[in-house]
């Protein structure tokens, strides 16, 4: 059994880790400010685990969330895209200003390993596919630049303090409670519940952008591998399926299991958009023993019925 911080736990991947190492009899503790996440998130493991309401931004709730902890899986961010387009400042604050104090704290109070949600929005718009860790990071949007540096002081901080860290760069994660409503929301959240309500679902560019779309699942056997390898460095690694689906795909899957045919609206494409993405998973494979365990088809089939027991 071992002591395990997640920040961001009442979030969509936060959640789903909680749940997954309450239920494996770790002592779990969330440190989230409720931004984005819900308490609701973790109604169904309520009174099994710790929670901390405070704010990376303050190095003082992020020693507070430090102390007695082993393990620290950090997913606790500003998370999208055009949020970060539409206004930096607050994204800049959480990613890269409150990873930096966690890292801190992290070190003052001896932690054992930093597991660090890093983002495949890093790569930007390489020409070759599928996007290795070994490609330069070309980021396009503030948040990419800040998931990055979040990466980048993860590794400095192993180099530097010995802190064991690795970063774990999520491509598209979909599934149960992430969020369909937000003004940010996912592609796969919104497009599911504009089908279940016979309402267009709004695809800028031509919906043929390719995506590597990995089920939760996938996630957190990533992280749980994460924690069971033996020493990390301060590796980056990609955490995906390694497939190429286009958001036209995803909208006539979702119309095809939905006995719909609800066409999308198109719109012009958003600033800081990657065109395409897909993950070479073969250094996951190599040094987490990582494999995907849930595939693209059947994690759509899961979600469409967690938004439908929503309906
Ligand atoms: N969802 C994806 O496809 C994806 C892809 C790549 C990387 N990621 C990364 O994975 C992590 C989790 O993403 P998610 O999709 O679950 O997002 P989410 O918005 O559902 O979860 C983020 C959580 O962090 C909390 N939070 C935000 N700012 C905070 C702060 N200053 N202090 C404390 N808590 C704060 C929010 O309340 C929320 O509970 C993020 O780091 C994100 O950058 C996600």
């Amino acid at each position: 059994m071992a002591n395990i911080l997640v920040t961001g736990g009442a979030g969509f991947i936060g959640s789903h880790l909680v749940t997954k190492f309450v239920e494996l009899g770790h002592q779990v503790r969330v440190f989230d400010n409720l931004s984005s996440g819900s308490r609701a998130n973790l109604e169904h493991v309520a009174d099994r685990f710790e929670f901390i309401e405070g704010d990376l931004c303050h190095p003082e709730e992020c020693l507070r969330a430090c102390l007695g902890i082993e393990y620290v899986f950090h997913e606790a961010a500003l998370a999208s895209v055009p949020r970060s387009v539409d206004d930096p400042e607050p994204s800049h604050d959480t990613n890269i200003n409150g990873t930096f104090n966690l890292l801190l704290s992290a070190v003052h109070h001896k932690v054992k390993r930093v597991i660090y949600a890093a983002s495949s929005s890093a790569y930007g718009d390489s020409d070759k596919l599928p996007k290795t860790e070994r490609m330069k990071a070309t980021p396009l949007s503030p948040y990419a630049v800040q998931k990055l540096a979040g990466e980048a002081y993860c590794t400095a901080f192993y180099k530097c303090y010995g802190l064991e860290t690795i970063s774990l760069r999520y491509f598209n994660v979909f599934g149960a409670r992430q969020d369909p409503a937000s003004d940010y929301a996912a592609a796969i959240p919104a497009f599911v519940v504009s089908i279940l309500r016979g309402v267009p679902p709004k695809v800028f560019g031509d919906g043929e952008q390719t995506r590597d779309f990995t089920h939760i699942d996938n996630v957190v056997h990533g992280n749980v591998l994460a924690m069971k390898v033996r020493k990390t460095r301060g590796e980056v690694i990609n955490c995906a399926c390694g497939g190429k689906i286009s958001i036209n795909r995803v909208i006539e899957a979702i119309n095809k299991a939905l006995g719909k045919n609800v066409r999308p609206e198109y719109l012009p494409p958003r600033t800081g958009d990657v065109m395409h993405s897909a993950a070479d998973i073969a250094l996951a494979k190599k040094l987490l023993g990582f494999e995907p365990i849930v595939s693209f088809e059947d994690g759509l089939g899961r979600a469409i019925e967690y938004y439908k027991s929503l309906a």
